[in-house]
């Protein structure tokens, strides 16, 4: 695929008014994103669950101008009030997306904008809000551009969410996303996220994230910052190579189901991001000591009843808790028993695998 693909031609004709909406979930990686080439170029490719509950709902108004605008025209309403410190942010995104959808500079935008989880949880929510906006965009265009079939809208949604936010390519489609070239995922590409085109054993279609709140803070070293550490640093080529890897295990293990497998394997992805923060230059440490109970928890409850359930980390804090749908009664008692007393008011979020974003308005 090449990025020449996702210009458009001309446009048909400009309606006066039209409004958009769609709701776009969070994801979870099980290999991990972390390192890029310049414009949002993945340095290994990866692979997530896309997520339910977790979503953020985003309407655009496209209301037309009389004449086209040099600086982008829009207002960005969060939850219902204006929001200034949010839009640098789609400034930079608009910058970015602008040659591949022209008609914005034509038009003023009313993006109106709300999360299912609370802001100050820690969840990041760009995943989300990048791939909602992306859609809001490309099905508008979709209305001036009457060749465009729904296939390649989400493939430039996929296209536009990376350029916003890299993992946000992975939040347009379910339940398993893969993003990033790799040599035996066929049509796996680093400028668009694609659902993963192998069998997936049933289990995984039903599989659980819990999202234990530990530190709700503001991150010390944002994920962008963090990709960039990644240049130079004296572990990383072996990373790459080990995502390459980490990704063909993979492709057995979603196939037979193997649970064992599945847990090295996502721990050790999880465990392995954190360790190339812990030694970069320069280093740092995002987890908190309630992350290592937590972890240490997990470990023990696994050993003593052979249960299947797992963690994986973000750019955070936070513990994603994975486990099968099968074994949802023991870890909601391990959760409310022994691991709510870690999180920052007892807070988690029970969330599970889903099929990917909806049109709404
Ligand atoms: C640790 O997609 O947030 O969650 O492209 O700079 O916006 P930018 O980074 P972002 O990085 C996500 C990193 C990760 C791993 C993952 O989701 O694959």
């Amino acid at each position: 695929m090449s990025e020449v693909e996702f210009i458009p031609s001309s446009y048909t004709d400009y309606p006066k008014e039209a409004k958009v909406g769609w709701r776009s979930p969070s994801n979870i990686a099980l290999v991990k994103y972390w390192g890029k080439k310049p414009n949002q170029i993945p340095a290994n490719p990866s692979i997530s669950f896309t997520l339910s509950n977790c979503a953020t709902t985003t309407s655009v108004t496209f209301k037309k101008l009389d004449e086209q605008v040099a600086h982008w025209s829009f207002e960005f309403l969060f939850e219902g009030a204006p929001k200034e410190d949010f839009k640098p942010k789609i400034e930079t995104f608009f910058g970015r997306i602008e040659k591949y959808v022209p008609f914005l500079k034509e038009y003023h935008l009313v993006i109106e904008s709300s999360n299912s989880f609370p802001h100050s949880s820690g969840i990041a929510s760009s995943a989300s809000g990048m791939s909602a906006l992306a859609l809001c965009i490309v099905d508008f265009e979709s209305a001036i551009d009457q060749t465009m079939t729904s296939d390649f809208l989400k493939k430039k949604a996929s296209f536009l969410a990376r350029l916003g936010s890299g993992s946000a390519c992975r939040s347009i489609e379910g339940p398993l996303v893969e993003w990033g070239e790799h040599k035996n995922i066929i049509g796996s590409d680093d400028l668009v996220g694609i659902s993963y085109p192998y069998q997936i054993h049933d289990i995984f279609r039903k599989y659980r994230d819990t999202i234990l709140l530990v530190d709700k803070g503001e991150k010390t070293v944002s994920s962008t910052a963090g990709h960039s550490l990644m240049e130079g640093h004296p572990f990383a080529e072996n990373r790459f190579k080990q995502a390459h890897a980490n990704l063909n295990s993979l492709k057995e293990i979603l196939q037979t189901g193997d649970l064992k497998r599945f847990v090295e394997l996502v721990e050790s992805e999880a465990l392995t991001l954190h360790a190339v923060m812990m030694t970069g230059q320069p280093y740092y440490i995002l987890m908190k000591p309630n992350t290592l109970r937590i972890i240490e928890s997990i470990w023990k409850f696994r050993k003593a009843t052979g249960l299947n359930i797992c963690f994986t980390l973000d750019a955070g804090a936070n513990v994603h808790l994975l486990y099968p749908d099968s074994e949802s009664v023991e870890v909601k008692t391990f959760i409310a028993d022994e691991l709510s007393k870690y999180c920052q008011n007892g807070q988690y979020i029970n969330d599970h695998v889903g099929e990917g974003a909806a049109k709404y308005i």
